[in-house]
């Protein structure tokens, strides 16, 4: 993002910009400790939380993701203040009541009385029709209301979770994953999903790792702009669309970096961490249209995102001149205070305002304060103009004001065939074969005996996080035991459960034995149930659950060949059991056709080709132990005590990120580079470097390889990753067949952002090391010189 400029609102308005002043904008400038404040045309109020001018929307020459409308401004003429601030409220449906419930009173009357802007947690064509029509037929100025829902991995259908998602390092499968969901959602009265998840974390204890794409910027940013344009189309045009819905860029910002992995807690970064790690996802969903942000709950250096205005104001709507709609977390502005950043709820509805937060979820600290708060001359009506007109250009942009309802006849009710196949790819797609002996896989269908043993073997707990009752109705023959029966025909295919996926109680595991013993092999189905991962489930072992791993080794102990299969939700600890497994299959929770892509795998009709986006550590007290971790003065080496690492450990993962083995195996070639040099001038004015790197199936079954490009910038002037990627390509190859896969490099990939909190890119001069491998350890390296 070359050149992107420190463009504040105040320079929006005449005032000036300049480094070393005195004044402050807002809360979130008050930590940037570089100095660099705002000068000018002076704010009304120069204090913490002060208001924060925006140019109103619709001044701006060109809106990059919302239209203009001009209903838009006339209805913003005529609404009161209350009607205004209704727009920036956003309730929660009680689903499990229904319309008319004591429950949903509330929210009936809040749009009857055109206080209400937005609706979560509301699903159905018939429902949402019915609330509509209030708003719509009812209220004063009929402003339809914008339903939101968290349709975060599949609607009805459910796909793979989305560390899953990414494991298969094939963004399509992303897109696809939106695009289905988009149409089951819209077509039941939803238009918006609070999706994609794009916080990078090194914590494989935070539950929501399940949510993500893991430890790495470049592929979360690939998977987040793939998921935006399958939820919203590539057209800005398309939202209007019956099977498009607006996406959300959630959480906003460094969500995943909670101190000890716990959910909420705590987040310290330096400016130059949170643009190179935090930020670049951010950028690619907005990039790639995203019409919504989340704000997080975490506090960033101090200073809680729901009011960063360095954070939701200075970045996303001046420097990246985001022009679409920011929506709190959960009662986040409300949480303020128990932050101890706000003093009551009137402050916190001030300073969220003022940080940029445009619309509420849940709490109603605007509602209550903000017509006091602009009496006070604490909040601008131009900031509430400017959120109420960024939340109606929504609508209009989801042709709500044309089109409110849904056409009941077309809500799909369950997923379709083809849903289902899409599904089935995209989980097969993103399983990573993490060992495999002997080629113990893929199975034979030919088999006499197979056992198929453990908690997940006949369990229809396999869909993962974020899935409504719904979608846990269409797990129908989903389940792993009755795959392996439908492909195996021919063999005995034996069941025992052995253990609980929770609980101590081993009395299972002899029959879970005896099958192991009369099988010529066994599928061990291990691993963790969904209600353990995901938001609030934060884990201080990562084990498996309960006497699981205790299973694993009873089986082990029959001599016998068997796989583990792996359900979870985040990367676990398997050091204890692994040498003992001759393989070991990541199926992660697979979704709604679980047990046919896990069988699909395991007898070869697919070939596994994932790979692992975030490191598996050795131990909880490795973490965090990602890939792209930057070099100490003393990096590890074996033979020195003194240099980093720990006593007790080897070096490194268990698995590092990147690695997945195939049924086949493959050669990949040194990566070649155009040109040996390139000046950061060159780079600056959008000159490439390309990168080829030639991949060949050196086996004998046709399989997927993921060619992997990772960059090592020698000297820099804040000290560089000691890898980092930045291209990919999974690719699919028969045997003895070959190609060529190619990248290309230019200044973002070669930059880096530095701690100036205006953005800055910064292409230095000297050494980058390309290397192109299978996984983050080893591959092949070229030089090049920056000039
Ligand atoms: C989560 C969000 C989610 C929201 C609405 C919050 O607890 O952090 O990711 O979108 O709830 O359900």
């Amino acid at each position: 993002m070359a050149g992107v400029q420190r463009r504040t609102v105040l320079a929006a308005l005449g005032g000036t910009v300049a480094a070393g002043a005195g004044g402050t904008l807002g809360a979130g400038t008050a930590r940037a400790a570089s100095g660099t404040t705002v000068q000018g045309a002076a704010p009304e109020r120069a204090t913490q939380g002060g208001p924060v001018r925006n140019r109103p929307a619709r001044n701006r020459q060109a809106a990059r993701t919302l239209p203009y409308d001009d209903r838009v401004d006339s209805l913003l003429e005529r609404m009161t203040v209350e009607e205004k601030l209704g727009q920036l409220q956003q309730l929660s449906w009680a689903f499990a009541t229904g319309p008319g419930s004591p429950d949903n009173k509330k929210v009936e009357e809040a749009a009857r009385s055109g206080r209400l802007g937005s609706v979560l947690n509301m699903f159905g064509a018939k429902d949402s029709n019915r609330l509509q029509r209030i708003a719509v037929e009812e209220s004063r100025l009929g402003v339809p209301l914008l339903f939101g829902l968290d349709v975060i991995h599949g609607c009805l259908t459910t796909f793979p979770i989305p560390l899953a998602q990414a494991a298969s390092f094939d963004p399509a499968v992303a897109e696809r994953d939106g695009a289905v969901s988009a149409l089951e959602a819209r077509s039941n009265g939803v238009h918006w999903t609070f999706a994609p998840m794009m916080d990078v974390t090194r914590e494989p204890r935070w539950g929501r790792i399940a949510e993500s794409c893991g430890e790495d910027p470049y592929l979360t940013a690939r998977f987040a702009a793939a998921k935006v344009r399958g939820y919203q189309g590539a057209e800005p045009g398309d939202l209007a669309s019956p099977d498009r819905i607006a996406a959300c860029a959630k959480h906003f910002a460094a969500y995943g970096g909670a101190e000890g992995g716990r959910d909420y807690n705590t987040v310290d970064v330096s400016e130059s961490r949170l643009r190179n790690l935090y930020l670049p996802p951010f950028r690619a969903a907005l990039d790639a249209g995203a019409v919504t942000v989340m704000a997080a709950f975490n506090t960033v250096s101090g200073v809680p995102a729901h009011g960063d205005a360095h954070l939701l104001t200075e970045i996303l709507k001046e420097q990246w001149e985001f022009d679409g709609v920011v929506v709190s977390d959960w009662n986040g502005v409300q949480e303020l205070v128990a932050h101890g950043f706000a003093a009551d709820a009137a402050d916190a509805a001030r300073l969220s305002l003022n940080a940029g937060v445009d619309l509420e979820m849940v709490s109603t600290t605007l509602a209550d304060h903000g017509a006091g708060l602009l009496d006070e001359g604490r909040i601008s009506e131009e900031r509430l103009d400017d959120a109420v007109g960024r939340i109606l250009r929504l609508k209009s942009a989801l042709g709500l004001f044309d089109r409110p309802y849904v056409k009941e006849s077309a809500a799909v009710a369950a997923p379709s065939e083809q849903a289902r196949a899409a599904a089935r790819s995209a989980a097969a797609r993103s399983m990573v074969l993490l060992k495999n002996d002997k080629g113990t896989l893929p199975l034979d269908k030919d088999t006499a005996g197979i056992a198929v043993v453990g908690p997940f073997a006949d369990s229809a707990d396999l869909l993962g996080t974020w899935t409504f009752p719904l979608a846990q109705e269409n797990f129908r023959s989903g389940k792993l035991l009755d795959a392996v029966r439908a492909v195996a025909r021919d063999a005995e295919v034996t069941h025992a459960r052995g253990v609980d996926p929770a609980g101590e109680d081993t009395s299972g595991i002899d029959a879970a034995v005896a099958a192991a013993k009369a099988a010529e092999v066994t599928v061990v189905v291990v691993g963790e149930p969904p209600a353990i991962s995901g938001e609030a489930a934060v884990r201080s072992e990562l084990g498996l659950p309960g006497a699981q791993e205790k299973l694993i080794e009873a089986v082990a102990d029959t001599g016998k060949p068997f796989v583990v299969v792996l359900v979870n939700g985040r990367p676990l600890t398997i050091g204890g059991w692994l040498d003992r497994a001759p393989a070991v299959l990541e199926a992660w929770h697979p979704g709604v056709e679980a047990g046919r892509a896990i069988a699909d795998v395991l007898f070869g009709t697919v070939a596994p080709g994932g790979k692992l986006p975030a490191s598996f550590p050795r131990s909880v007290g490795q973490i965090p132990v990602h890939y792209n971790h930057e070099s100490s003065g003393r990096p590890y080496a074996a033979d020195n005590k003194y240099t980093s690492k720990y006593l007790d450990l080897p070096p490194g993962p268990q698995f590092p990120f990147g690695h997945g083995l195939s049924y086949t195996t493959f050669a990949i070639g040194e990566p070649r580079l155009s040109r040996a040099r390139i000046d950061a001038e060159a780079l600056r004015a959008g000159e490439t470097v390309e990168v080829t790197v030639t991949v060949r199936n050196t086996g004998r079954r046709a399989g997927d390889e993921v060619v992997q490009l990772y960059l090592h910038d020698v000297a820099a002037s804040i000290a560089q990753p000691v890898r980092r990627l930045r291209g990919f390509e999974r690719v699919t190859l028969a045997p003895g067949r070959g190609t060529t896969v190619r990248f290309r490099l230019g200044e973002e990939d070669l930059g880096f952002w530095s701690n100036a909190p205006e953005g800055e890119l910064r292409v230095e001069p000297g050494a980058v090391d390309v290397y192109a491998g299978n996984s983050s350890r080893g591959g092949r390296k070229a030089r090049l010189t920056i000039g």
